[in-house]
């Protein structure tokens, strides 16, 4: 604040001894630019004048973010802030590049930044604004049960951090059809201001699909990373369960094992218990649920 007062000082100089060359100085500024987290920004401002001024002599240059001073040349010295710069570190008072320098970007240098300029033959001023971006990594996926039993729901969980504006993760099978619908996302904001992604995909008992993939989009809607995740299926583990209960319900040779005729006893007392809500012999190992989606499930999985 000091600075300013002391700039302020220096401009109400300037302006009463009276500038007779006002407006032929002016301050031109990039835009905009989009600085990536962690990197450095060059924030590009030159000053230019409307006729050849071979004697230009920069006084003043300010930097100011949100009325902030973070770089302030005067009096020949140069008061920068921690991380701020001229972007030519041999800068002089005969460089009309004024550009600057952040040195290691981050979500907080988000904003509208003012460069003021005062020479011997006039001022000018301009703004330019920093975007920042930094990329999402690779989401890591779990499931919740770990292993999927066949008969139950099973919560797929998606993280990916590190990114910024805020993305968006989204799902889809093996088919590529899209679930994102049946998700939630959460997105929290770490310290540092770049966003923690995580989204839930429920899937319910008997879903047909074995491999699902987490995509993390950008703000603007690229995508940037993906990770799929196979469910590991209790009966894809163990496939003897379909082989020894398929035979074992339909068909009593001679040669029986006792093994499976123990199995076979035990199904034929469980399918009596529950013989009211059953069509014909199971061919797969249920107690509970829905028997639409049950019996789907029990025709894909012998191929
Ligand atoms: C200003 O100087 C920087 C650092 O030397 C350079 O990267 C940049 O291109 C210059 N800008 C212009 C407009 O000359
Ligand atoms: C996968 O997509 C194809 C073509 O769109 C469709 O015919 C097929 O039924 C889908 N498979 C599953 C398992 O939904
Ligand atoms: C963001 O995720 C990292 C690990 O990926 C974790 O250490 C950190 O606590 C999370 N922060 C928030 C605010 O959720
Ligand atoms: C976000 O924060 C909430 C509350 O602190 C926490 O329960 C949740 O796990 C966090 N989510 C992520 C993606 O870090
Ligand atoms: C699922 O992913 C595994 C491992 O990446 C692959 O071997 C398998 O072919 C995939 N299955 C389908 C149906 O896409
Ligand atoms: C999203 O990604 C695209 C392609 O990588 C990139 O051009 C764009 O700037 C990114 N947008 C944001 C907001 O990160």
């Amino acid at each position: 604040m000091a600075s300013m007062g002391i700039l302020l000082f220096f401009t109400a100089i300037y302006i009463r001894t009276g500038n007779t060359n006002a407006g032929f100085v002016n301050v031109e500024c990039q835009a905009e630019k989009v600085g990536q987290y962690g990197q450095q920004s060059l924030l590009q401002c030159v000053v230019k004048t409307t006729q050849d001024l071979a004697d230009l002599e920069i006084r003043v240059v300010t930097w100011t973010k949100e009325d902030r001073p973070l770089l302030v040349f005067h009096e020949g010295k140069n008061k920068p802030q921690p991380g701020y710069s001229f972007a030519d570190p041999s800068w002089n008072d005969r460089n009309r590049n004024v550009s600057l320098l952040i040195t290691n970007t981050a979500v907080e240098h988000e904003g509208v930044y003012k460069c003021t300029v005062i020479t011997n033959s006039g001022d000018g001023e301009d703004s330019t604004s920093l975007k920042v971006t930094a990329k999402y990594n690779k989401p890591t996926i779990h499931s919740n049960p770990e292993t999927v039993p066949l008969n139950t729901d099973v919560t797929l969980m998606c993280d990916s951090d590190g990114g910024y504006p805020k993305g968006q993760l989204r799902w889809f099978d093996e088919n590529n059809t899209e679930w994102t619908k049946s998700s939630q996302m959460e997105a929290n904001q770490t310290e540092s201001g770049l966003f923690n992604l995580s989204s839930k995909l429920s899937l319910l008992k008997g879903s047909i699909f074995t491999n699902y993939t987490c995509k993390v989009f950008n703000a603007s809607g690229n995508k940037e990373e993906e990770a799929t995740f196979e469910v590991q299926n209790a009966q894809n583990k163990d496939p003897h369960t379909e082989e020894v209960l398929g035979p074992a319900s339909k068909i009593v040779t001679p040669v029986v094992v006792i093994g499976s005729l123990i199995v076979g006893l035990a199904l034929l007392i469980y399918r009596k218990r529950s013989q009211h809500d059953h069509r014909g012999p199971p061919t797969c190992d249920y107690d509970d649920g829905d028997h639409q989606e049950r019996d789907k499930t029990c025709q894909v999985s012998p191929a």
